[in-house]
């Protein structure tokens, strides 16, 4: 009863900010993400009378007791789905640094589920896993489906899950993660999800939504990169308007954050086709063509507020591996 996954971590084009319903996670709004090549979490859990309670081990990392609560928790939903009553041990390691800009509760808990279930014996459709996996952590189950992915809002559970709209190779873009800022966030996502609707910016971003959703869907389609980028940006700039007029306010930026975003437009009123996006967090997420990925690294380089940067592909999502961690 052992099963390694890995899965990628994700970032939104479309964000998923605020919920309808906290204990199921149900979103607010549908959210697009491509799945990161270079962001990776490799998880192995094993069930066993030999374990007398859940062991957590979190490889290059020290978890807090709400971090490890939540765990524990999904190991429950997957036991009481496999009807298992054995405690587990888990081992997980991030191919990224923490502090590295990208959150790893996306990857963590998409690759917990699927080596979870696997561990029980479960074989659960891709559809079923992406619903299990978002009652742990929302993005999560953005991780499982391949390359770019739609999270479907909805009343009903059953009905709020993940599908590929792309698989990773359709098309040849980057995010580069531009790190200005590496010790945690100071508020946790989960409070932004739940302060978003006291702005009273949060009505109309409900109502130009699907507006936006169709205008990214489009450039997508057609592989419009600058109508792409546009989009993604603008919607970005939105989600933090919202976050910075909340009661009391978010504003998750700090001065380096605004250099890199004044660089993005400088470069852009140059003629380079490169936009940005930003999650709840400081750190910038550049997005340009892969035949132009070595111009925007160069300049990055020379911006002195970056302290590091990752280079991600569209990636996979989550896959069972051969390689245990223990
Ligand atoms: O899944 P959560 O609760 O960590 O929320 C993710 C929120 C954003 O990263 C800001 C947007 C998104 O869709 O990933």
């Amino acid at each position: 009863m052992k099963s390694t996954a890995r899965a990628p971590s994700n970032i939104a084009f479309i964000k998923f900010m605020g919920k309808t319903d906290e204990n199921l996670r149900l979103p607010s709004n549908t959210s697009i993400s491509m799945c990161l090549s270079d962001a990776i979490t490799t998880t192995t859990v094993e069930f066993s009378p030999q374990y007398k309670n859940d062991q957590i081990d979190i490889r290059g990392d020290v978890f807090n007791n709400q971090e490890n609560e939540r765990i524990v928790s999904h190991l429950d939903r997957i036991r009481k789905r496999a009807k298992v009553k054995l405690f587990a041990k888990v081992a997980t390691q991030n191919s990224f640094p923490k502090g590295s800009g990208i959150a790893s509760s996306a990857s963590g808990f998409a690759a917990l589920t699927l080596a979870g279930t696997k561990a029980c014996g479960l074989a659960i459709p891709e559809k079923e896993l992406t619903i299990l996996s978002r009652l742990a952590s929302g993005s999560s189950c953005r991780s499982i489906p391949d390359g770019f992915v739609q999270w479907e809002k909805s009343t009903t559970s059953d009905d709020s899950y993940a599908y590929s709209l792309y698989p990773p190779e359709y098309w040849d873009i980057r995010d580069i993660v531009a790190v200005v800022e590496d010790k945690p966030k100071a508020v946790p996502t989960t409070s932004a999800h739940s302060l978003v609707a006291t702005s009273r910016f949060f009505k109309a971003r409900m109502e130009n939504i699907d507006n936006t959703i169709s205008l990214l869907k489009h450039a997508l389609d057609r592989k419009d990169f600058p109508s792409f980028g546009e989009t993604v940006e603008n919607e970005a700039l939105n989600m933090h308007a919202v976050l910075m007029t909340a009661t009391p306010p978010l504003l998750y930026w700090n001065e380096s954050t605004m250099s890199v975003i004044r660089a993005v437009w400088s470069w852009r009123l140059k003629g380079l086709r490169v936009y940005f996006t930003i999650d709840a967090g400081p750190n910038v997420h550049v997005l340009c063509e892969g035949k132009t990925e070595k111009t925007v690294v160069s300049y990055l380089k020379d911006i002195s507020a970056i302290q590091n940067f990752s280079i991600n592909k569209p990636a996979i999502g989550a896959r069972v591996i051969e390689n245990h961690l223990f």
